[in-house]
């Protein structure tokens, strides 16, 4: 089932949709056409109650004036590029400079920011909208024309599935990712501390106090980023290691042992499960990376009906390349060339 809502209107009068996805168990999604912002997620783990397992706001104000991207599609490049500055073929580059001195999530006027043009694609058992957005070259600072398509599907197995398409007029970088803060015991329900998670990843790479990446690509074994088996959130978190102190938390890039460049399968990389409500989230992708983040900065954030987020109360499994990549010839490309037809895919599927 698909239901259209109005969300509200942006600065310039323009209409934000709202689109909730149902699915015959009555797991819905609800998505906006800005920034292609996953708002809710409603699970009905108890027979009159949902439990909403993603953290968000009320208003388009709320979103336009924060700087946390919940729920956001992020664009041109998801995380850092250090000092916004790279070079493709011979040319160099400055995009924004948004963070300290570094360009973070596509810069002052990412994608999240956006209102995407939107098609339903099918309102029945699995239901799926399609959104559109086209980046002008220079856009940020990025070069080339890129047309991005994003399709959200919710499937009859309590998936969300995210693909993510572009193409190119010009050599570029592309890197997207959606950045859902989860909390499996309610959005509302405080941190997330206790919930356990898995992540098939034997490497991370190591960063500066700013969060940018030293070029190493560094084993797990004996750091709190060894998270491959069941590990609760706490644990890491309470680590003395230095790159705990440098993210204030967890808010590193694991490397996803199962990446095959190219690869157009989501494959299985870990898996997040509050002990209380025993919700489940799984996650599958094709990505090379995934940027663990436990929202360490958030202080009396007003969300979702005046709930008050606190550090700690969401978690992020932020599926992308890895960051600053375009300085980093170690790591996995991000470069689009010219007319390449570019693919990812991530699935959330939720157990409950
Ligand atoms: C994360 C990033 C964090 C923080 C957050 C947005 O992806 O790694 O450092 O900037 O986005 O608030």
């Amino acid at each position: 089932m698909m239901d259209q809502t109005s969300f509200g209107k942006m600065p310039d009068g323009e209409l934000v949709k709202q689109f909730c996805l149902t699915n015959s168990h009555n797991v819905s999604v609800e998505i906006l056409n800005l920034g292609g912002i996953i708002r809710r997620w409603l699970i009905p783990k108890d027979k009159d109650k949902h439990t909403d397992i993603v953290l968000g706001f009320d208003t388009v104000d709320d979103y336009l004036s924060d700087d946390s991207y919940l729920g956001a599609l992020i664009g041109r490049y998801s995380n850092r590029i250090s000092k916004g500055k790279f070079n493709l073929k011979g040319i160099d580059y400055q995009t924004d400079i948004n963070l300290g001195d570094n360009c973070l999530h596509g810069g002052n006027n990412g994608f999240n920011k956006k209102v995407w043009k939107s098609t339903v694609l099918s309102s029945g058992d699995n239901p799926s909208i399609m959104l559109q957005l086209s980046s002008p070259n220079d856009d940020q600072g990025f070069p080339g024309t890129l047309s991005v398509k994003v399709i959200y599907t919710l499937t009859e197995q309590n998936s969300l599935k995210i693909e993510y398409f572009a193409t190119t007029d010009q050599i570029t970088l592309y890197n997207p990712t959606n950045h859902s803060y989860f909390n499996l015991s309610g959005h509302n329900s405080g941190s997330v501390k206790a919930h356990e998670v898995q992540i098939l990843a034997s490497y991370y790479t190591p960063t500066d106090k700013n969060a940018i990446p030293t070029g190493e690509i560094a084993k797990v074994d004996d750091t709190p980023f060894d998270l491959r088996s069941m590990t609760a959130i706490s644990q890491p978190l309470s680590s003395d290691h230095q790159q705990i102190e440098y993210g204030n938390g967890l808010d590193h890039n694991l490397c996803l042992d199962s990446y095959i460049p190219h690869s157009k399968v989501a494959t299985y990389v870990g898996k997040a499960v509050a002990i209380d409500t025993a919700i489940n989230l799984k996650i599958y992708t094709s990505m090379p990376g995934m940027q663990v983040f436990t929202a360490n900065h958030f202080v009396n954030k007003k969300g979702k009906n005046n709930t008050d987020y606190q550090a700690q109360q969401g978690v992020c499994f932020e599926t992308q390349f890895y960051p600053d990549t375009p300085n980093q010839p170690y790591f996995p490309s991000a470069t689009l060339e010219k007319n390449e037809n570019f693919y990812a895919i991530t699935v959330y599927e939720v157990l409950f």
